[in-house]
């Protein structure tokens, strides 16, 4: 028998290599997400169609035999729709309640920018309070809970784009792209009928809520802090930035690298950790100057010029 951390380690090993059974590449996006479900954090992806989005979140939830539900976002999808409503009940004679998809350990919120301002605030609401009231009934939602939200890249008329302030709540953005030539193969290689499902449930809920205690408890010195506190004012004082990381973005960056250490079976954080969460955490809540975006820079290269520019303890 190992330390505590290196078996959560073996553990999270087992859950990555059940996803690759059927997500072909994308090994740190898979990472990243099973960092935010321990975390009990929410994910952006964002990709156009095609790219697996649904595939990893269903592949994720089932290694951790966790329930997931998936809720298509429309303009006509009403609060109700997703938070559930008092319902009549013929054979009691009496109100109840009829729980909506929101109540699932994980839930695939998908193309979040096509349902009303209304009805993202419901879901936005839920995400933050972790619980709905739902004619004055409060009721608490699973744990763990993630959202993992999807919208695509290419900004269709009559969308809702999600305002800043709404998009710093979710703990890490990440872009999904097209597969490489060998992975795209692959993928055609491995084309099997869905009930050919081969992914085998190797934890549980409650392995995720020991993870989450003992990814808090990892430990994190003084100077790799003062380098996160670095990186998030550098980009505040970037010259192409005009809305840099938020406090909140520090915090997250701190807990990303404190769990992203657990998975790699250290009870320490260190700068590579902090490296490899960096743009997941920061690149939605980074804001460019107008003129920087129209001479084609992007987040990306601003967070790797930050990152090459912050000395490294
Ligand atoms: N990297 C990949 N690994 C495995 N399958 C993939 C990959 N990329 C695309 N696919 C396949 O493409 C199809 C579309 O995937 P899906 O998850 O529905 O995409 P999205 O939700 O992004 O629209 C699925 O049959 C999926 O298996
Ligand atoms: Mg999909």
């Amino acid at each position: 028998m190992g330390s505590p951390v290196a078996e959560m380690r073996e553990l999270a090993d087992k859950v990555l290599s059940e996803v690759s059974k059927v997500v072909v590449g994308k090994e740190d996006d898979v990472k990243i997400i099973l960092s935010s479900i321990i975390l009990g954090g929410h994910i952006l992806l964002e990709g156009v169609p095609g790219v697996a989005k649904t595939t990893m979140a269903k592949a994720i939830a089932s290694a951790l035999d966790l329930s997931f539900s998936r809720i298509q976002f429309t303009p006509d999808l009403l609060p109700a729709d997703i938070v559930g409503a008092m319902i009549f009940d013929q054979k009691a004679g009496d109100f109840k309640v009829r729980k909506g998809p929101i109540f699932a350990n994980i839930v695939l919120a998908d193309e979040i920018n096509r349902a009303s301002p209304r009805t993202q605030s419901a879901l936005l609401e839920a995400m933050q309070e972790k619980q709905v009231t739902i004619e004055g009934v409060t009721m608490k939602l699973p744990e763990p809970f993630t959202v993992i939200a999807t919208q695509n890249p290419i900004e269709m008329e009559g969308t809702f784009p999600l305002p800043e302030a709404q998009l710093d709540r979710f703990l890490v953005k990440l872009n999904i792209g097209y597969p490489s030539k060998d992975e795209m193969i692959e993928v055609l290689r491995r084309l099997r009928r869905i009930e050919e499902w081969p992914i085998r449930k190797v934890a549980s809920a409650s392995d995720i809520m020991k993870a989450r205690r003992m990814a808090w408890d990892i430990y994190v010195d003084e100077a790799v802090l003062s380098y996160i506190v670095d990186i998030v004012e550098a980009t505040r004082k970037h010259e192409a930035v005009s809305l840099g990381a938020s406090p909140r973005a520090a915090v997250a960056l701190v807990l990303m690298s404190k769990t992203m250490a657990l998975l790699s079976g250290r009870n320490y954080v260190v700068p590579d950790d902090v490296k490899s969460v960096a743009k997941p955490v920061l690149r939605h809540r980074v804001i460019l100057k107008p003129e920087a975006e129209i001479e084609g820079v992007n987040v990306e290269d601003i967070i790797s010029d930050v990152l090459k520019r912050v000395p490294v303890p």
